[in-house]
């Protein structure tokens, strides 16, 4: 039989077969991914509650627990990107009316006053210029003015390049009854962090930058203390997708559908992960520190600065001050046109003074750096 159905074909693309370029990523993320975690993608699909694939999850949680050096057991990758899991992080630590006291010295600062605000907590701000870091006594003073529940602040600021010390913060913040919130997107796998030692209730993080894998699955981890909060809630979390009460069920021993998972992301951060911990996490924080020294050496030689103190450098993300008179966004097109090399523009209050260059997981290698110098020698005008 021939079915005539009135399809309205005036909308049907024919499009030939994808196909994209090969890039040097070089950007604040997404970055390069080793070719074990792209081919790792390419295995075939299974069910979301097959044996192997739960025991796959087990896994990632393992690895999750030893890159974020933490024994907590409520640590999963949430389906999404970082800002989903930045929303986990909120959605399920805030009660409408908690004072929530975030830091805010760039970009993702600013992300984490919205979120908050939306999720109605009674949001307080401290504020630094872009490109530095608070120091404890200025922690401690906001803390003792605002006393918050809730303390937010960005290990690793995207925008800026800058690495906010941790150390002490936590137990500040457990001496006034407060629960210690932290972005680790730019630091995870790439940047010293000891989770339990610094005493974090809540992290979040990506895949697609220290991990050195696709975006999409991205780590979340709450601390006892951040549970039990959680646990005597006077309100329902209000978000269903991200409620930790319910993914915990699907995580946990449970093992109860609440949704599908992008089961070939959880490869690709299965396989990401296996490799950080075959190289070993102290390796792989040393080879980001070295790699990206050697950044900040090639950039003198051409005459080029980093925005930040080197002491509160990052080593996955370098901000770099556009020479007066350099057209930057002209100097990124040209390197991403002809020699297929992708840097950042700055960002917010940075924007058109710096670039952005990102060394992270699988991209921390020195002929990363080799590649860039030499196509920024061609790139930039000869009187820089
Ligand atoms: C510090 C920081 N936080 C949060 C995010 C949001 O992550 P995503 O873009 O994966 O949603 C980013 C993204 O670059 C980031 O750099």
């Amino acid at each position: 039989m021939t079915l005539t159905l009135p399809i309205n074909d005036s909308k049907r693309l024919q499009l030939p077969p994808l196909q994209i370029p090969t890039r040097l990523l070089l950007g604040p993320g997404p970055s390069n991914v080793h070719p074990v975690v792209q081919e790792a993608m390419n295995a075939p699909i299974v069910g979301h509650l097959d044996p192997a694939f739960l025991a796959l999850m087990d896994e990632i949680q393992t690895l999750l627990r030893y890159v974020w050096q933490t024994d907590n057991q409520w640590t999963i990758a949430v389906s999404g990107t970082g800002s989903a899991a930045m929303e986990a992080a909120i959605a399920n630590a805030t009660e409408p009316g908690d004072v929530v006291l975030v830091g805010v010295n760039g970009y993702f600062g600013n992300r984490l006053v919205d979120m908050a605000q939306r999720y109605g907590a009674d949001v307080r701000t401290i504020a630094k210029p872009w490109g530095q870091v608070f120091s404890l006594d200025e922690i401690r003073t906001a803390l003792d003015t605002h006393r918050p529940a809730i303390l937010a602040l960005v290990h690793a600021e995207t925008s800026t390049g800058a690495r906010q010390p941790l150390e002490g913060v936590g137990e500040l913040c457990h001496d006034r009854g407060c629960l210690l919130l932290v972005d680790t997107v730019t630091s995870l796998g790439g940047v010293p962090l000891l989770l339990d030692a610094w005493e974090v209730d809540l992290a979040y993080s990506c895949s697609q930058k220290g991990l050195g894998c696709p975006p999409g699955a991205s780590p979340l981890t709450m601390s006892s203390r951040a549970v039990e909060k959680l646990q005597q809630r006077r309100t329902k979390v209000t978000n269903w997708y991200l409620d930790m009460n319910l993914l915990m069920k699907y995580w946990g021993s449970d093992r109860t559908y609440h949704h599908t998972a992008p089961i070939n992301m959880y490869y690709a951060l299965r396989e990401a992960l296996r490799l950080i911990a075959s190289e070993g996490l102290a390796q792989c924080w040393q080879r980001h520190q070295q790699n990206v020294e050697y950044l900040w050496e090639r950039l003198e030689d051409l005459g080029l600065t980093p925005h930040v103190e080197q002491e509160f450098r990052l080593p996955t993300l370098t901000t770099v001050r556009i020479p007066e008179g350099v057209d930057g966004r002209d100097v990124a097109r040209r390197l991403l046109n002809e020699h297929n090399i992708e840097i950042g523009n700055g960002l917010g209050e940075l924007a058109g003074l710096v670039w952005r260059v990102g060394l992270m997981g699988y991209n921390s290698r020195k002929e990363s750096v080799d590649r860039l110098m030499k196509a920024l020698g061609e790139v930039l005008p000869k009187t820089v």
